[in-house]
């Protein structure tokens, strides 16, 4: 772990070289044994790899070039209202945020340990986000991670 912390940076410009499927089944693992409140898990992790997807997401980050260039997108969504229904405000509010956060943390860690980088993008439109990913009001994106090679 002492390596990967070390290792660990924002990466904003990729590669064209893909992702290979067993690394990125790790980084799935790894995003999905992260704790949640009660094990609740009160998130969603939808992956996108399509480039025309990847587009509109870059678009709806304020055009931040390291979503549309990086061959991977993980979108790490919470769901206060499952949360909500054994925690009430508290889970609402504040924990499926924060299960959300934590799954992107550790598929972020466990990208570095494959040699593979990320970086974290919280500045984008919500709403145009959910429209793009067809989700509810009650699907909150918290985060995109695009995961890649460095350039
Ligand atoms: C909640 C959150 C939101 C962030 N949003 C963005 C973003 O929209 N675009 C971006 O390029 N970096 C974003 N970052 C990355 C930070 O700018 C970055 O982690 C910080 O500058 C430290 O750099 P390091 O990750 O290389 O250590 C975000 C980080 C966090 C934790």
């Amino acid at each position: 772990m002492h390596e990967i912390f070390k290792k660990r940076k924002s990466v904003r410009s990729f590669s064209d070289r893909l992702v290979e499927e067993e690394k990125f089944q790790e980084i799935i693992k790894a995003a999905n044994s992260a704790p949640s409140a009660g094990d609740l898990k009160a998130r969603e992790i939808i992956v996108i790899t399509n480039s025309e997807l990847r587009k509109k997401m870059s678009e709806a980050a304020h055009g931040q070039k390291q979503v549309m260039e990086a061959p991977k997108l993980l979108v790490f969504v919470a769901l206060p209202e499952q949360s909500a229904k054994k925690y009430a405000e508290r889970g609402r509010e504040l924990y499926a945020m924060q299960d959300a956060t934590l799954a992107a943390g550790f598929a972020w860690l466990e990208a570095v340990e494959h040699g593979l980088s990320a970086s974290w993008v919280g500045g984008f439109d919500e709403k145009e986000v959910q429209k793009i990913l067809d989700l509810s009001q009650n699907q909150k994106p918290i985060a995109i991670l695009p995961i890649g090679y460095e350039k």
